[in-house]
């Protein structure tokens, strides 16, 4: 599905108004798993800054036990602290990584902004090597600039 198509549909889900918060980051979660096949697993965190901590809020793909995860710990943990992208070509590569899934190859995390703040991020995993390109990742980053406008 061209990203344009897929650009729609998030949109869609961002303006029902007959949706959740929950229920709307799901369906995000879905349709980007769903439509594009180098997605396996896609997850929202958000953080809770006073316990310095990621909670797992929304995901498709297999359950995982890291539904909380420590600022600082993991591609996650990292992402909390540099308000930076994460692209890992390959998580073996990586001393501090927390994985989820034997199969996992590749992780791309997204920081989410609010009023300039990083509240979260959108966590995908590919079990594809090196998966993720300049094209993901604007296009995350414009997933990421929709939800903000819904919290
Ligand atoms: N791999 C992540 C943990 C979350 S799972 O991918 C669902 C990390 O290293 O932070």
């Amino acid at each position: 599905m061209p990203y344009k198509t897929l650009q729609e549909k998030v949109f869609e889900i961002i303006l029902d108004r007959n949706l959740n918060l929950d229920k709307q980051l799901t369906e995000i979660c879905e349709v980007l798993k769903l439509k594009i096949d180098y997605y396996d697993w896609v997850g929202f965190y958000f953080a809770n800054h006073e316990e310095k901590t990621l909670h797992l809020r929304a995901f498709a793909g297999e359950a995982t036990d890291h539904t909380i995860i420590p600022f600082g710990k993991g591609i996650c943990g990292q992402v909390a602290l540099s308000n930076a992208t994460f692209v890992v070509e390959d998580v073996s590569a990586q001393d501090n990584y927390i994985a989820c899934n034997i199969h996992v190859k590749a992780e791309i995390v997204i920081p989410l902004f609010k009023d300039g703040i990083n509240v979260g991020q959108i966590d995908i995993d590919s079990n594809t090597p090196n998966a993720f390109t300049k094209k993901d990742e604007a296009f995350l980053v414009w997933v990421n600039k929709q939800v903000a406008m819904i919290l």
